[in-house]
């Protein structure tokens, strides 16, 4: 296949992995191939020195727009991996936990199983961040309710900061930030303190922010530094090179 098509499925446009090729950043057996008509077998590229073959893993951010499943597949409702083009779709891909239908923002798909499983292991302490609009005036009441541990009905979340953007009669602007991720668990923290939540948005995960320039529904690849901070944080040691 063509060398920029091959590194389009490291999750680049076209236009990105060309961009990729001319600038020097991919090999074919080694060598720096500026040439991105170039035939090549994925097997024998390598993007930033990370290789593309089928069996390289592959990280993505996504950024999840509201109506939206996270989960591989659905029978009636389009999934996070129907926003991915048709070659990415096939490499494996799967969420690190889940957002409601109706909440957006940052949905990390890994092909590694065992970093996926460890970002949302309470063991390993990664913390998610969410931007909430929520009715009513949150107040300190609120802050201290959160950092305190608040008992629902089957169980009582672990102490979770939460940071008041603004407070106004009608509505307020929060960010929470959690270690946990039970069943719809922010919406029920707001609604036990009396502020049901009007939209849910996930700014990050760990050490990885939504991509302020991805529109909804747009993906990118991780970053090798996003990736190399994700890994530290659960006692992932950084790939062989
Ligand atoms: N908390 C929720 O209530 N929903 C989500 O999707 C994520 C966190």
């Amino acid at each position: 296949m063509r060398l920029d098509k091959a590194v389009a499925l490291a999750g680049l446009t076209r236009s990105e992995a060309k961009k990729a090729v001319a600038g020097g950043r991919v090999r074919v057996n080694g060598q720096v191939v500026r040439d991105p008509g170039f035939p090549a077998e994925p097997d024998a590229v390598t993007l930033d020195g990370a290789p593309l073959g089928a069996t390289a893993e592959l990280h993505l951010m996504v950024n999840k727009p509201a109506g939206v499943l996270t989960a591989t597949e659905d029978r009636r409702l389009p999934t996070v991996l129907d926003l991915l083009p048709e070659a990415l779709r096939r490499r494996g891909l799967g969420p690190v936990g889940r957002l409601d239908r109706d909440v957006t923002g940052l949905v990390l798909l890994t092909t590694d199983g065992q970093l996926a499983h460890r970002l949302i292991a309470p063991k390993w302490k990664a913390e998610k961040l969410y931007r909430a609009r929520c009715e009513g005036r949150l107040g300190p009441a609120e802050v201290a309710a959160f950092a305190g541990g608040l008992a629902l009905s089957d169980f009582t979340a672990k102490p979770a900061r939460l940071e008041i953007l603004s407070a106004g009669t009608d509505e307020s602007l929060a960010e929470v930030a959690l270690t946990e991720g039970k069943f719809h668990q922010v919406k029920r923290m707001f609604a036990a303190v009396g502020h049901p939540l009007i939209a849910l948005e996930r700014r990050r995960i760990g050490c990885v922010a939504l991509d302020e320039s991805l529109a909804p529904g747009a993906f990118r690849p991780l970053t090798e530094a996003e990736l190399a901070g994700l890994r530290a944080l659960c006692g992932l040691d950084a790939p062989e090179p």
